[in-house]
């Protein structure tokens, strides 16, 4: 039986977040330097059966039996089996690692599910196509996310930038010209369910006032996808700015976000925003290639942790 590597990128959000989740279109691009990587190798002096798991990042050195079925390896691995039908795998190690920071709104969850679902099925025979990659990756992120809106699985698993709508076909487009954004993490990580939890219950007690927000962040990601597929990147700029202030009133922006998307803007960035489900995780600031590094440290000398650059295409 072969050794079977297979990878998953990392994702950033760059309009939408929260709305999306209610039915508002969103999108969200791959990033191919951040990384999860899952790799199969067969044990042949092992029981059969035995899946021995190492994730180095996570301190994992054990059996599958030992993991509670929500961790976030044991997961993936066993909806695998599920999904093929196989009670008894042959005796086989699985090595994951990830250079995806955790819980900081780039997706490690997901891509560490996809590259897990992609390796193992594809080592046990059957590889699984994309779409049910992203399924099974979706009701992963269930157990961790509670209510997610299925972007994260989608872009990661189909490695392309896509413009989502919950329960909708995928849809991929095409960027006409490539962007650089700065990305600064701001050491505080919440996990997603957190602020999604608390915009249920703004919804709950207030939906007129909340549906006219994300009503309006779905127009954003409708402009920003327009001026993504005609090249008119300068535009996304104040769409970034507008969509922050949005996310500021849906109470899932803070201090520290709101600080970091000023001082990239004081740099000299285009636009900035918090990405992903907020309060912590990252901030993205659009800026032109001669201001990476002027943006980059303003963001760290503003509180931030690491700052990456990437280039959307
Ligand atoms: O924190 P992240 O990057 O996993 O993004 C969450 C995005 C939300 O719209 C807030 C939730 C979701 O499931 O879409």
């Amino acid at each position: 039986m072969p050794v079977v590597p297979a990878t998953a990128p990392g994702k950033l959000i760059l309009f939408g977040e929260h709305a999306v989740v209610y039915g508002k279109p969103a999108i969200a691009v791959p990033v191919q330097h951040l990384t999860a990587k899952a790799i199969v190798r067969p044990r042949p002096k092992a029981p059969p059966g035995e899946v021995w798991i190492l994730a180095p990042d996570l301190e994992l050195d054990t059996t599958l039996d030992k993991l509670p079925a929500d961790n976030p390896i044991a997961a993936p691995v066993l909806a695998c089996l599920a999904a093929l039908g196989i009670d008894q795998p042959p005796a086989l190690k699985l090595r994951v690692n990830s250079s995806i920071p955790i819980a900081a709104g780039l997706g490690s969850g997901a891509a560490v599910s996809v590259a897990i679902l992609r390796g193992l099925s594809a080592f046990l025979g059957h590889p699984l196509s994309d779409e049910q990659i992203s399924e099974i990756t979706f009701e992963v992120e269930k157990l961790h996310h509670g209510t997610p809106s299925g972007i994260d699985n989608t872009v990661i698993t189909f490695g392309k930038p896509v413009y989502f709508i919950k329960d909708e076909p995928i849809r991929t487009f095409q960027v006409e010209k490539p962007f650089t954004l700065v990305i600064a993490d701001s050491g505080v990580s919440v996990p997603t369910r957190v602020p999604v939890g608390d915009v249920r219950s703004a919804w709950e007690a207030e939906p007129e006032k909340l549906e006219a927000l994300f009503e309006q962040i779905g127009d954003i990601s409708a402009r920003a996808k327009q001026a993504i597929e005609s090249g008119h990147n300068h535009s996304l700029g104040p769409l970034m700015d507008e969509n922050q202030l949005l996310l500021q009133e849906l109470s899932v922006s803070s201090e520290k976000l709101d600080r970091l998307a000023a001082a990239a803007k004081e740099a000299g960035a285009l636009g900035s925003k918090l990405s992903g489900g907020g309060r912590g995780g990252n901030v993205i600031a659009l800026v032109d290639d001669a201001a990476v590094e002027q943006v980059s440290e303003a963001l760290l000398a503003a509180g931030a942790t690491q700052t990456f650059t990437t280039v959307v295409q």
